[in-house]
């Protein structure tokens, strides 16, 4: 076990909308931490805590089996007080109070703003990127994205069951805020006919009635339609789709199921990698950064770059769609 003359107590939170693997990636950081005797104070109800000291202490035995657990045993919170200068002031001065010496929040873009604003106070600060969304730009994946995947696929697998029982469409709705990377993955794996997502603008006519025809022509009895729930209500686009082909129609909002359940190894192992990335930095005594998996390899990025960066979709994948779906 090394002794870390510089470091001796960090935070860590989660924060915004919680993802599969947040849970293991606290794990990391406690159990790296403890490896190298620095204490760990677990804040509760991320950036909220941290304004209102609601701490716990944390170690290497009070993480166990915490890998295979879905949500966050931090809770998880979005905090209007600190968007505010007031608010990072207060955080800061409760950090010092604390004695937290450097800040691992795990989240998406609201928590790294937060991250930002906090450094710019003196708090050595690193951040996870975790979000079913996986829309950050900066990392080419996000805890929880992968979970999530699985979660709508083996829902949707159930869906085409009956669907196909009863020759009909199934229209489904699947989150990702404005990104559609949740509903491409998804899409493909379940064998879409059609893929909606924010980033294309869509014909209705070709790109929906048009390949459910040619689908009817070419023999298929059922067919799956995703939506990215950036695009609008999959209730409207289900009841054009029965106008237009006369075809019984179901809709399904995956909703929030998306969010819970345990991690895939996928995300196990990846929060692992992170949580335990981000306590090397600190005792790097790098900062206002944030943990990004670049080129399959673990990588830090300021964060002001990370914001400015915008995520695209991956259109090959998106093109090759068109081919595959018929
Ligand atoms: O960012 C994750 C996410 O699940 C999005 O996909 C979704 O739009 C949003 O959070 C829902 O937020 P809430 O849990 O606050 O309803």
């Amino acid at each position: 076990m090394e002794n870390n003359p510089k470091i001796k107590r960090i935070g860590v939170l989660t924060s915004g909308g919680d993802a599969p693997g947040m849970n293991a990636a606290i794990r990391s950081v406690v159990r790296s931490a403890a490896a190298r005797n620095i204490q760990v104070l677990g804040i509760r109800r991320g950036y909220n805590g941290l304004i209102n000291g609601d701490v716990t202490e944390m170690n290497a035995r009070s993480v166990n089996g915490l890998t295979s657990r879905g949500g966050t045993m931090l809770c998880t919170a979005r905090c209007d007080e600190f968007r505010y200068e007031e608010g990072q002031q207060r955080a800061a001065n409760a950090c010092r109070y604390l004695g937290i010496q450097g800040l691992i929040a795990i989240g998406g873009d609201g928590t790294f703003r937060g991250l930002r604003d906090l450094s710019k106070f003196g708090v050595q600060t690193c951040g996870i990127p975790a979000t079913i969304d996986n829309d950050i730009a900066s990392t080419d994946y996000t805890l929880g994205f992968d979970t999530a995947c699985n979660t709508a696929v083996e829902a949707i697998d159930k869906l085409a069951d009956t669907m196909q029982s009863h020759e009909r469409i199934s229209v489904v709705e699947v989150m990702g805020r404005h990104a559609g990377h949740l509903a491409l993955y998804v899409g493909i794996a379940t064998g879409a006919a059609a893929i909606l997502v924010p980033e294309h603008p869509f014909d209705f006519e070709q790109d929906i009635i048009e390949r459910i025809r040619e689908g009817r022509i070419a023999g298929k009895n059922h067919f799956i339609v995703i939506v990215a729930e950036g695009v609008g209500h999959a209730s409207a686009i289900a009841d054009k789709i029965a106008a237009e082909t006369g075809i019984d129609t179901r809709v399904t909002i995956m909703g929030h199921i998306q969010r819970g359940g345990s991690p895939s190894a996928r995300d196990r192992v990846m929060a692992t990698r992170m949580g335990h990335y981000a306590v090397d930095c600190l005792l790097e005594e790098k900062s206002n950064i944030v943990v990004c998996y670049k080129n399959a390899q673990m990588i830090d990025m300021n964060i002001d770059e990370a914001l400015s960066m915008t995520k695209c979709l991956n259109e090959n994948m998106y093109d090759m769609v068109k081919d595959i779906s018929k």
